[in-house]
């Protein structure tokens, strides 16, 4: 059972100081998923990682990992890329991949051969004899990248991967992403960017305050929010408010609301009754960002109650 997950673990804890900091994670991460840990800064996330990777130990829980219940065993089947950044400033770039490779039991020199190879292929190839210190920050975390990845492991961990990264390594590091999926790896990731999460991962968990707030793939998260109109008058009235749903709110590019539960047409014929023409009409399911913002401001409120109760 447990097998099918790359990642299995059930109620996590973890204390610092006192203060519970993760209270209660699950996570079931198949195997050849992408998987997304999601959260507000100081959600836990990072926390959360180094549990199931072995780096710290949990207070409460349970974690297999590779199907090890210690992780560590499973340490050169793993790559991982920190939350903290850093590699040797003096080494060349592909001899400091190689040596992420070595530390997770690849051979030095294949290391150096694959650390060109990967670099070629990430359009990097030019920078393969450069020495870190003269690498811009974010080619040095791209370099730190392809260093977690040069040993081909079967499970990949990325704590906040796109952090740092200009628009064009954001779409290498999709592209690395993807590639390690197809070459058949289980990914990991954390993030704070919605766009990365809803384009790649498959399933995600959302944490908050330490704790458990949602697991499933992009389309339950989004469904959990009701599918939402755009409406685009013939022209602009004053008055036209009082013919839309509860909740219509007027942008640049005309109406916006929930649509209701029983759709839209009671609302169109209203418009329609009331003299108003339709340029415009779309409905669509509301993105990850705004059920994100959703599930965590709801586990803000329930904080307040806790805190009130
Ligand atoms: N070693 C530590 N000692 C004490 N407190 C810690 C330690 N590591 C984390 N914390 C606290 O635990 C909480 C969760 O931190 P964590 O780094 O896991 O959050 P995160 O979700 O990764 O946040 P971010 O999005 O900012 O990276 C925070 O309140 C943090 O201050
Ligand atoms: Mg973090």
């Amino acid at each position: 059972m447990t097998n099918a997950f790359a990642i299995h673990a059930t109620g996590l804890v973890k204390n610092f100081g006192g203060k519970r900091v993760v209270d209660g994670v699950d996570v079931a991460v198949p195997r050849g998923a992408i998987y997304g840990v999601l959260g507000p800064n100081g959600a836990g996330k990072t926390t959360t990682l180094r549990m199931l990777l072995g780096i710290i130990e949990p207070d409460g829980g349970h974690r297999t990992l590779l199907g090890h219940t210690h992780p560590r065993d499973a340490s050169d089947r793993v790559g991982y890329l920190p939350e903290e950044r850093g590699l040797y400033p003096g080494m060349r770039a592909r001899d400091a991949i190689a040596f992420m490779g070595a530390l997770r039991g690849l051979d030095l020199k294949a290391g150096r051969k694959r650390a060109v190879t990967l670099m070629e292929g990430a359009g990097l190839g030019h920078a393969a004899d450069t020495r870190i210190r003269k690498l811009s920050k974010g080619m040095a975390q791209f370099v730190q990248l392809l260093g977690s990845v040069v040993h081909q492991p079967e499970l990949l961990v990325l704590d906040e991967p796109f952090s740092g990264l200009d628009p064009v390594n954001q779409e290498r590091l999709e592209t690395l992403i993807l590639a390690e999926r197809d070459r058949g790896a289980t990914i990991v990731m954390s993030t704070h960017v919605m766009a990365h999460a809803e384009r790649l991962c498959d399933r995600l968990t959302i944490i908050a305050g330490g704790r458990h707030r949602f697991e499933g793939t992009v389309a339950e998260a989004r469904g959990l929010l009701p599918m939402r109109a755009h409406y685009v008058p013939d022209r602009d009235e004053p008055g036209l408010a009082a013919y839309l749903p509860d909740g219509a709110v007027h942008q640049r590019d005309g109406w916006h609301f929930p649509v209701p539960d029983g759709g839209v047409e009671a609302a169109l014929r209203r418009l329609i009754d009331g003299g108003h023409g339709i340029a415009g009409l779309s409905i669509e399911r509301p993105g990850l960002h705004d059920a994100f913002v959703r599930i965590v401001g709801a586990s803000a409120l329930d904080a307040t109650q806790e805190i009130s109760a």
